[in-house]
């Protein structure tokens, strides 16, 4: 199984201070930055757009961006977080009729590509293109909003791709903190972990990035 990427989801971050926040947990150990982007469409509820991306590239030129779109148009808006400085985009199963074609859209913009899929939807809908995008998201919760319980539930998916695909990148995002959960996501065989409100709200956000690490690594 690849590396951990530990990711913390600046949706937990305070976004009154928005750039000096995520630059914390970077300078604690985090990989990446998580950025929740939702249109009050595709869930229901809204966060932030490509704008707030370019305003965090400006402040973090090297920082790896991984934007979670939870849109119901997801191909309108790859040029846009493309210019704005993202490293991923990553969009909904569900929300599109073409995936493969969105995937290569999105390479086609400089940016890497991920495939999520909402707790609901079977596996099958995301396997065709576990060998053409960067990353497959299994949602552990029901995307929009943070703060939620893990699904254990979903964890079957997260084994039948890691079988077939020893070395894809899989994302697990909502409710994972230290204990059960990251064990549960790491058994399976998880390697890219979303934490949002159990690293922001930690008296000490270190030593979660860093067990959520341990975990994965072991
Ligand atoms: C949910 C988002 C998640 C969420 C994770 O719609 O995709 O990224 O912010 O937050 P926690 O870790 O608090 O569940
Ligand atoms: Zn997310």
């Amino acid at each position: 199984m690849p590396q951990a990427v530990i990711a913390p989801s600046i949706l937990a971050a305070d976004f009154g201070d928005l750039a000096a926040d995520a630059q914390k947990v970077i300078d604690l150990g985090a990989d990446t930055l998580h950025v929740d982007i939702m249109d009050g469409h595709f869930v229901p509820n809204m966060s932030i757009g490509a704008p707030v991306v370019k305003s965090l590239r400006k402040h973090m030129p090297k920082v790896f961006l991984d934007c979670h779109l939870m849109v119901s148009e997801p191909e309108k808006w790859v040029q846009d977080f493309a210019s704005a400085g993202a490293n991923m985009y990553t969009f909904h199963v569900e929300a599109h009729a073409n995936p493969a074609a969105l995937i290569e859209k999105i390479h086609a913009a400089g940016m890497k590509a991920g495939v999520a899929v909402k707790p609901g939807t079977p596996v099958e809908a995301v396997l065709p293109f576990a060998d053409k995008a960067d990353m497959i998201l299994i949602m552990t919760v029901e995307p929009g909003f943070g703060g939620q319980s893990f699904m254990p539930s979903v964890m079957p998916k997260v084994k039948t791709l890691r079988e077939k695909y020893p070395n894809l990148d899989i994302q697990v995002d909502g409710g994972l903190g230290l204990g059960e959960t990251i064990e549960t996501a790491a058994t399976a065989g998880a390697n890219v972990i979303v934490a949002g409100t159990s690293v922001f709200a930690a008296p000490d956000r270190k030593a979660v990035i860093s067990g959520l690490r341990q975990v994965v690594n072991s």
